[in-house]
């Protein structure tokens, strides 16, 4: 009987949404009507009215530095007064890194009607802005939102689409890899050729290089299950590994680390996450943060701002994360100085 009952309210809920978000009017093309947040003249969601604000949550793999966004980001939320399950509801989706599984979520979340759909990564955020126009689209750790067509540019998104970006210095990554190991010459780049958030980050580790006269090798993979041989054919021809903030190879890092180990290569990547799981260091950013700043934008649009309104919000701090495990394991002493600046050293 109870259960029956609140799926009658639900789906009142739900028609009562549609219908003060059709009347809010979310046209695309002319400029003063465009207002994408869902918040609405008949009132803020989430306040007494009763309301419940459906939240899409797309996520392109389960690895840790996601799975932290993620989780703080819900956090966050629940600190704010948005509770899952109380005034907001949260419809998590992990596409297990299969663009079609990315299509098919996205679809569902459009003819669900969802309020708000929070995009984790750069291929999920990709999939969600092409298939949602009227949806916003808040994503989260985008690398490279401009060069991966997000947004037309980071102060002014423009469109239905903004949210957060965690990049990083391909460049610093190095200056720190050359205090740890000098005397790099061959540098390998491990990556997915198609996430274009490792694009732009292999990109100015290529500038870095002929800056510096090192060479770079590539070797790249389309999934998970062709990260060990990839790493393996650089493990023999290369000083160093860098992968950067792939999240194909950070779902197989344990691997990479395995194969670097035995081979006695340092692996220097763009995650903290990436050193957890055994790469040797990183100048990075701290994705706890980042989690709470998607989830304090995330509040802005449910409270009617208009996400191409709203610049993208970077990580201003990097900090630099080190394994003290893996260094001992490839025959490497850290830097004192190195260890006295790092914020973290897995051990
Ligand atoms: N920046 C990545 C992207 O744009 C996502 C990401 C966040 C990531 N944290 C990471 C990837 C850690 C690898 C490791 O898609």
């Amino acid at each position: 009987m109870k259960k029956v009952f609140r799926i009658i309210t639900v789906s009142m809920v739900i028609s009562v949404l549609a219908l003060s978000l059709a009347a809010c009017g979310t046209g695309n093309t002319d400029k003063s009507e465009n207002r994408t947040g869902v918040g609405n003249d008949s009132g803020s969601y989430g306040g007494d009215t009763g309301k419940v604000i459906e939240i899409g949550i797309v996520q392109i793999v389960e690895h840790p530095s996601l799975n932290t966004i993620r989780e703080a980001f819900i956090e966050r939320l629940a600190e704010k007064g948005y509770v899952d399950g109380e005034n907001i509801r949260i419809d998590y989706q992990n596409a297990q890194n299969e663009q079609t599984n990315l299509n098919t979520i996205c679809q569902k979340f459009k003819a669900d009607k969802k309020d708000l759909v929070v995009a984790i990564a750069t291929p999920s955020a990709m999939a969600a802005a092409g298939a949602l126009t009227d949806t916003p689209v808040l994503f989260s750790a985008c690398t490279d939102p401009v060069g991966s067509g997000l947004v037309k540019s980071l102060d002014k998104p423009g469109g239905n689409v903004t949210g957060t970006s965690d990049a990083v210095s391909a460049k610093k990554i190095m200056e720190l890899a050359m205090r740890i190991t000098p005397g790099i010459k061959t540098i390998g780049a491990l990556y997915n050729s198609s996430e274009s958030n490792s694009i732009s980050v292999v990109n100015e580790l290529k500038e870095y290089a002929s800056e510096n006269g090192l060479e770079v090798i590539e070797a790249t993979v389309t999934n998970t299950s062709e990260v060990q041989q990839a790493a393996q054919s650089l493990a023999s021809k290369v000083d160093a590994i860098f992968s950067p903030i792939d999240n194909t190879v950070a779902a197989a890092m344990p691997i990479v680390s395995q194969v670097a180990q035995t081979a006695k290569v340092p692996v220097y990547v763009g995650a903290d996450s990436m050193v957890a799981d055994g790469g040797l260091a990183t100048y990075g950013i701290n994705y706890v943060e980042l989690g709470r700043e998607t989830a304090d934008m995330a509040i802005e649009i449910i409270n009617g701002k208009n996400p191409g309104e709203m610049p993208v919000r970077m990580m201003s701090e990097v900090e630099i994360y080190v394994n003290k495990k893996t260094a001992e394991a490839i025959g490497i002493t850290l830097p004192e100085d190195v260890l006295n600046e790092a914020v973290q050293v897995f051990e």
